[in-house]
């Protein structure tokens, strides 16, 4: 990265933009812990320290890069560095780079706040390496401990404390640090992640709620056999089970209004002539209520139960990651959504996670900025904000910082 200080947003996404980013697909992979995210760790720590912001690093990888003004709880924005396997490049670092670009604004417009202005990072919110979504946020809040944590191991078997340890974190007993003493609020800024926004025609919206969702592992095992010999009828197919099983939590899914989506799957051996020994599949439901969530998911269980029974497979399933709903706080959105010049920003519902409700959950008045998505894709290297779109989020989120610190 060059010695250079860039100021403006344009000059911080142009640098960013090829950190982690795939030749064939143009997506991204930034993974906590490994390169492309800790390059972008640094670049972060770089940009704080060339605008004078005083950094806090917490034991868990999280940063804060604090504008020192006034006194009392402070006022925190951000959002995330790391994305999900080829990831769109705006799901999370929008969210840090506007933050910069806001206090930045703010600064040169002469404005005071009189409480601390703080820009986070926080780490592993995709949950794409170690399983779990917002890592970071709930370690940093106390909603996950450490004990819990500690073992969570990747895909190629390497422990969490490890990883972070290979990041030169290597507190043996990592304490919770953030609650509501610390901050009066946090606002994350978020491209939005479906077509709310464009369907409306407006750039800008804040959050009202955040749907409840979870990750569900179901772990299915069969007998390995030979996929020529084997009589169709002898066969204890695991993948069977599996894909019966994925059919069955979309059309749950559908029938009930609300989303499960089977997106990640492991076979064992993985040989194209054999009967697979087993499967592991994860399942992602998303639904409006808790309520629907837990019947949502009991209905596509017991299916794979009844369907596991006709195939001779053996199934466990295992909740990995579960975040109930969160309902931002309405008079915190209705302060940051009244009043201006063009209107009122619309309020609305998202059915992706953020540590935004994590920080909600665990008694920090929270609130989110969405920014227009013109196709609505994201998780996706086609996710994607105009310009002028991410230019109205900067100043957006820059009003909205100055009515919350000031
Ligand atoms: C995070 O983006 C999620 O909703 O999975
Ligand atoms: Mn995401
Ligand atoms: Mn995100």
């Amino acid at each position: 990265m060059g010695a250079s200080v860039p100021d403006h947003f344009e000059d911080m996404w142009r640098a960013i933009e090829p950190l982690g980013r795939a030749e064939r697909s143009g997506g991204y992979f930034r993974q906590p812990f490994a390169s492309a995210e800790r390059e972008l760790d640094a670049w972060f720590v770089e940009q704080a320290t060339a605008r004078g912001l005083r950094l806090e690093a917490d034991a868990f990888g999280n940063r804060v890069a604090w504008w020192d003004s006034g006194s009392g709880p402070g006022v925190l924005t951000g959002s995330h560095l790391d994305s999900v396997l080829d990831g769109g490049a705006y799901d999370g670092p929008l969210g840090v780079v506007s933050a910069l670009a806001a206090v930045e604004l703010l600064r040169d417009r002469g404005f005071r706040p009189a409480r601390p202005v703080g820009v986070s990072v926080f780490v592993e919110e995709e949950g794409s390496r170690f399983g779990l979504a917002c890592l970071g946020s709930r370690l940093a809040t106390g909603a996950l401990t450490w004990d819990k944590a500690r073992g969570l191991r990747d895909r190629d078997g390497v422990r969490l404390d490890e990883a972070m340890a290979s990041a030169g974190l290597d507190d043996e007993n990592p304490q919770p640090w953030l609650g509501s003493e610390r901050l009066a609020c946090f606002v994350e800024l978020h491209v939005e992640q479906g077509r709310d926004l464009v369907d409306r025609g407006e750039a800008i919206g804040v959050a009202s709620r955040i749907w409840p969702h979870g990750r569900y592992r179901f772990d299915i095992s069969g007998e390995p056999n030979h996929a020529g010999t084997t009589r169709m009828e002898d066969r204890r197919d695991p993948m069977l089970t599996y894909a019966m099983t994925a059919l069955a939590a979309n059309k749950q899914a559908r029938v009930a209004g609300q989303r499960a989506t089977f997106g990640r799957v492991d076979a064992t051996p993985n040989s194209t002539n054999s009967v697979p020994s087993s499967v592991t599949a994860w399942m992602d439901a998303r639904c409006e209520t808790d309520e629907a969530l837990a019947s949502m998911v009991d209905a596509v269980v017991r299916q794979a139960e009844d369907r596991a029974a006709r195939d001779g497979t053996r199934l466990t399933v295992t909740a990995e990651s579960v975040s109930g709903a969160v309902d931002f706080d309405p008079s915190l959105a209705q302060r940051i959504a009244a009043d201006h010049e063009t209107g009122d920003w619309p309020i609305l519902p998202t059915q992706a996670g953020h540590d935004a409700g994590i920080l909600s959950a665990q008694g920090i008045l929270s609130a989110m900025l969405f920014v227009r998505n013109p196709s609505g894709i994201s998780h996706s290297p086609a996710e994607h904000a105009e310009m002028p779109d991410c230019l109205a989020g900067v100043d957006a989120l820059a009003e909205t910082l100055q009515r919350l610190s000031s």
